[in-house]
């Protein structure tokens, strides 16, 4: 209103209705656009090593179809471009990127960016993915002919009567977007990408979004890249029961995939209460402290239940079943946390003593090494994850111990 010198909000909304250039640049006013290259290297690995496999596999020459939905000022759709290439396959894919913001489709029309959209990308994708022009990096034009840009509002209630290219996407990446959407919009924006996916096409949303597996029929994954989504393919299983997990794998070589999980086949969490739900703890460790822990471990498959992905809860299920000695089930529920985040130093330290106890020292070793490792890490008095005050020094020092005792008993 001040730039328009305008007293009366109905003015306003005359003028915004009036006047295209007004209008969108009351929505650049409004939006977030932050953003930059190769955003999330967890997930950019699992697009590398997992997405475009599968889809390079099951769709052989047949041309991809990649869209990034809240692509601000275009990093993200240029991004899959740059991993296309690659990975070997920058012909085989169009990629269209759509945000409501035509203010900032125009800077990605540019292709043009400061340092800041590249932090993080290293130097040899820069040097071959831009030319230098001052402080200023052009995309080549190759990667940029690649990837179209349109305006698409995605609270609108039929993307494809705006976009009828948007259809039997195999790649849909939403991410950061979510977040900024009312819960009612986020249900019914989660059921329209599932439509628009293609039979074992993937979305991935991004670490802070909301969930959206109760809100369409989606397969999810988890990977070290956070919970993947997947239209379901018709009449097989369309992922591999364990998928490799790269973060894992690049982290600790030895690391097991075996813990890989479907959330879809947990129980399916309740949508989200508006209000925030009590933290299940204090009472699970009530009863345990209390002598029960059976009862304590029911509660907690009833929290798990609620909140899949709190790595708290599994790593404390798996405690109680050490209590039991329920040794096979602790390693698990101590996998499921690894899944969930790699770095917990104390959930290797503890697989580490619960695979010694099941005679598995080779296993027990490299868990007692990804401690080991994770702790040397840390300044000497940092408290560690989950480990309840105690600082890495004193992990790391049981660690140490702990692979001692397994290489002394060999
Ligand atoms: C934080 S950026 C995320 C950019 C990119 N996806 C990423 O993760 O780096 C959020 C983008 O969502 C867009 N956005 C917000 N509301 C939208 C809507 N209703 N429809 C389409 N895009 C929207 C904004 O304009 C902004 O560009």
């Amino acid at each position: 209103m001040t730039r328009g010198r305008l007293a009366d909000p109905a003015q306003l909304l005359q003028w915004l209705i009036g006047d295209e250039a007004a209008f969108a640049a009351l929505v650049a006013d409004l939006t977030v656009g932050e953003t930059y290259f190769l955003r999330e290297a967890a997930q950019i690995e699992v697009l590398r090593r997992l997405v475009l496999p599968d889809l390079v596999r099951r769709r052989g020459v047949a041309p991809l179809r990649f869209w990034s939905a809240g692509c601000a000022t275009g990093e993200e759709a240029y991004s899959l471009a740059i991993l296309l290439e690659q990975e070997g396959i920058g012909n085989m894919a169009t990629i269209v990127g759509t945000d409501i913001s035509a203010v900032a489709l125009a800077r990605a029309g540019r292709a043009e960016y400061g340092a800041w959209s590249l932090r993080g990308v290293p130097q040899d994708v820069i040097v071959s993915a831009f030319r230098r022009q001052g402080d200023r990096y052009l995309l080549a034009d190759r990667l940029r002919r690649q990837v179209t840009f349109g305006t698409l509002n995605l609270a609108a209630p039929d993307y494809r009567a705006v976009m009828p290219v948007l259809d039997q996407m195999d790649l849909i990446l939403c991410r950061n977007v979510l977040i900024y959407f009312a819960a009612e919009a986020v249900e019914a924006i989660a059921a329209r990408l599932h439509d628009l996916l293609a039979p074992g096409g993937w979305l991935l949303t991004g670490p802070s979004d909301p969930p959206l597996w109760t809100f369409a029929p989606f397969e999810t994954v988890v990977t070290a890249g956070g919970v993947v989504y997947r239209r379901r393919a018709v009449g097989r299983p369309s992922y591999p029961s364990a998928v490799p997990d790269p973060a894992v794998d690049m982290t600790f070589p030895g690391a097991s995939p075996a813990g890989c999980e479907d959330v879809a086949k947990l129980p399916r969490p309740e949508p989200a209460p508006p209000v925030m739900p009590p933290d299940p703890r204090p009472g699970i460790r009530a009863l345990a402290d209390g002598g029960q822990p059976q009862a304590a471990l029911a509660a907690l498959g009833q929290a798990i239940d609620r909140f899949p992905l709190d790595t708290g809860l599994h790593y404390l299920a798996a405690v109680l079943q050490i209590d039991l000695g329920r040794l096979d089930d602790a390693a698990a529920s101590l996998r499921r946390v690894l899944y969930l985040d790699s770095t917990l130093a104390v959930a290797h330290l503890t697989l580490g003593t619960v695979l010694r106890r099941l005679g598995a020292a080779d296993d027990a070793r490299r868990a007692f090494r990804n401690a080991l490792a994770l702790c040397a890490a840390l300044p000497d008095d940092t408290p560690v994850a989950l480990a309840e005050g105690e600082p890495a020094a004193r992990l790391a020092a049981a660690a140490a111990a702990q692979l001692a005792g397994t290489e002394a008993s060999q």
